[in-house]
C-alpha cells in the first residue's frame, strides 16, 4: 500500500521542481513582456487590424508539402516520433518558400514528447493535422527529463496556421487525479498572426489551449471536449493577448470554455456552444495583489448550456487595474447555475480577506440574454467590492426563467451601479443609480 503512494509522490516532487524552474524562467520572460506591453495594451482599444492568417487555397500547390513520414515518423501510436517532427519543423521553418506545410497524414497516430517549436520562421507555416497527435500516455510513460508543465509549445512564431481534420488527443485521464497540476496541451507563446482551424482536441491534462503574449489570433471551427468532471481543463485560456477572435466552435469540458486573463484587449467571441463546464469567464484577475487590465471584450451569439456559470467576471480582493468595455450579447442559456455573474470576492481558499483595492469593473453591457437557470443560485449576481464598486452596468432584454421549480431567488447586487434599459425577467431592483464618489476619486487611468 505504502509503495503505491510513494511513487506518485516522488513524481510530484520531481515534477513540481521542474514546474518551478520552468515557471521561474517563463516568469522572467513574462514580466519583461508585460512591462514592455502593459501600457500600450491597456490604453483605449483601437479597432483590430485586418487579420492576415494564411489561407487554405494558397498552399495547395505550394512548392513542397512536408509529410512528417518523409522525416521518418512512423505514426503507429507507439513509436516516439518527436525527432521527425522536429526535423520537419526545422526544415519548414528555414525554407525560403512563402508558405510551408507540414502534413500530419490521416490514418496515423503520432506520439510526440513535450516539445518547443520555435520561430521565427522564414515564411508562413502550416501545421496540417489530418491524423492524430498525442503525448505519451500519462505520467508513468512521460520521460523523466521532459517538462511536465507543457506539451506542445509554439514560441515566437509570426504567421502560422494549425489546422486540419484530425485529432489532438491530450490523454489527460491519468493526470486528472494527481494532486499536482499537470500540463497544458497546446501553448502559443509570444507569437502573432495565428490561425487555429477545424481541429478536434480532447482530454487535455489541463488547459487545452493557452495563448500568452500573442497578437492577432483567429480560432475557427474547433471542437474541444473533456469530461464534465475533469479538473482545470479550460478550453481556451488567453493572457496578455490582443486581437483575438474565437468563432464557430464547440467546447464542453470541466472548467471554463474560454477564460480571459490579464492583459487581454480586443477579444471577439462569437457563435460558441459551451457546456457542460464553467462557462465563459473574464478572470480571475488581481490575484496576489496584481494589476490586471482587460478591455474591449465581446461575447455574442452563443449558446451556454448546463454550466456552473454563464458569463462571468471574477476578480480577487486586493488587485488593481480594470475590466472595462465588455459586451455580452445575444446569448442563450439552458440550465445555467449563475447565468450572469460578477464576483469581486473570488477566492479559492477560505482565507481571503477583504482589501481596500480591487480590479475595477465598469462599462459592462448585458443585452439579449435569454433562457433558463438552475434555481440553486440567483440568475443574476453582481457582487462588487466594498471599496471599488462596479459602475455603468447596462442590462437590456434579459429573460431568465427557472429551468425547474419556482423563481426563488432575487437578483443579488452589492455595490453595483448601473441601468436597466428595458424591464428584465426576473426584475432587478438592486442596482444603484449614478456614479459613486469613490469611483470618481479612484484612479481608473491606471490601465
Ligand atoms: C497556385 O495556383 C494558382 C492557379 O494555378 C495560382 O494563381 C497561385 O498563385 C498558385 N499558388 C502558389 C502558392 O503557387
Ligand atoms: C532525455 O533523456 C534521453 C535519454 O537519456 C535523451 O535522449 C533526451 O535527449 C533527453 N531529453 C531532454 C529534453 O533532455
Ligand atoms: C502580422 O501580419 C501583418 C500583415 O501581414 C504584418 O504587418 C505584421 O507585422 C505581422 N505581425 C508581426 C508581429 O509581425
Ligand atoms: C455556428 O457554429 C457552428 C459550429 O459550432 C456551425 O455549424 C454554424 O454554422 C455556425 N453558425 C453560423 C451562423 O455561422
Ligand atoms: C467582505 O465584504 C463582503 C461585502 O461587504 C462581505 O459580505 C464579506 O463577508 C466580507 N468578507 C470578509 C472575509 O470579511
Ligand atoms: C457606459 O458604458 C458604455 C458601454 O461600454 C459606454 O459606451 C459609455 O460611454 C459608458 N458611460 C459612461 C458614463 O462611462
Amino acid at each position: 500500500m505504502k509503495h503505491s503512494h510513494i511513487l506518485p509522490l516522488a513524481f510530484c516532487i520531481f515534477f513540481l521542481t521542474l514546474v518551478i524552474l520552468v515557471q521561474a524562467r517563463h516568469h522572467s520572460h513574462h514580466t519583461k513582456h508585460k512591462h514592455s506591453h502593459s501600457h500600450k495594451s491597456c490604453k483605449t482599444p483601437k479597432p483590430a487590424p485586418p487579420p492576415s492568417p494564411p489561407h487554405n487555397e494558397n498552399y495547395n500547390n505550394a512548392s513542397g508539402i512536408l509529410d512528417v513520414r518523409k522525416f521518418g515518423a512512423i505514426g503507429d501510436g507507439e513509436t516516439d516520433d518527436t525527432g521527425s517532427f522536429k526535423m520537419a519543423w526545422d526544415s519548414a521553418c528555414q525554407s525560403e518558400s512563402a508558405v510551408n506545410v507540414i502534413l500530419v497524414p490521416q490514418g496515423f497516430s503520432f506520439l510526440i514528447q513535450s516539445t518547443i517549436f520555435t520561430g521565427p520562421c522564414q515564411g508562413v507555416l502550416v501545421l496540417k493535422v489530418d491524423g492524430t497527435l498525442m503525448p505519451p500516455d500519462g505520467p508513468e510513460s512521460w520521460p523523466k527529463n521532459n517538462s511536465r508543465h507543457q506539451w506542445l509549445v509554439f514560441y515566437r512564431i509570426n504567421g502560422m496556421s494549425l489546422e486540419g481534420s484530425g485529432l489532438i488527443d491530450g490523454r489527460g485521464e491519468k493526470w486528472w487525479d494527481l494532486p499536482c497540476k499537470p500540463h497544458k496541451a497546446i501553448r502559443f507563446f509570444m507569437s502573432s498572426n495565428l490561425t487555429v482551424q477545424g481541429l478536434r482536441i480532447k482530454n487535455s491534462p489541463q488547459f487545452h489551449f493557452r495563448f500568452d503574449g500573442c497578437k492577432n489570433v483567429h480560432i475557427e471551427s474547433i471542437y474541444i471536449t473533456a469530461p464534465k468532471l475533469s479538473p482545470n481543463t479550460d478550453g481556451i485560456h488567453i493572457e496578455n493577448t490582443n486581437d483575438m477572435k474565437i468563432y464557430n466552435s464547440v467546447i464542453s469540458n470541466g472548467d471554463d470554455c474560454v477564460s480571459i486573463g490579464s492583459g487581454c484587449n480586443d477579444v471577439d467571441i462569437k457563435n460558441i456552444t459551451c457546456g457542460p463546464g464553467h462557462g465563459i469567464s473574464i478572470g480571475s484577475l488581481g490575484n496576489h495583489n496584481s494589476r490586471a487590465c482587460v478591455s474591449n471584450i465581446m461575447v455574442r451569439d452563443s449558446f451556454i448550456k448546463v454550466t456552473d456559470n454563464g458569463v462571468r467576471i471574477k476578480t480577487w480582493q486586493g488587485g488593481s487595474g480594470s475590466v472595462s468595455g465588455v459586451t455580452f450579447s445575444n446569448i442563450h442559456m439552458v440550465s445555467v447555475r449563475n447565468p450572469i455573474i460578477i464576483d469581486q470576492f473570488y477566492c479559492l481558499t477560505k482565507e481571503c480577506t477583504n482589501k481596500t483595492s480591487a480590479v475595477s469593473v465598469s462599462n459592462i453591457i448585458y443585452t439579449n440574454i435569454k433562457g433558463t437557470y438552475d434555481i440553486r443560485s440567483p440568475p443574476m449576481r453582481f457582487a462588487c467590492s466594498d471599496s471599488v464598486p462596479c459602475t455603468n452596468l447596462t442590462l437590456s432584454d434579459i429573460e431568465l426563467l427557472p429551468s425547474q421549480g419556482d423563481i426563488v431567488h432575487d437578483p443579488f447586487c452589492w455595490n453595483a451601479y448601473g441601468d436597466l434599459e428595458t424591464l428584465t425577467i426576473p426584475p432587478v431592483s438592486c442596482l444603484l443609480e449614478g456614479t459613486p464618489q469613490s469611483v470618481l476619486d479612484y484612479d481608473i487611468t491606471r490601465c
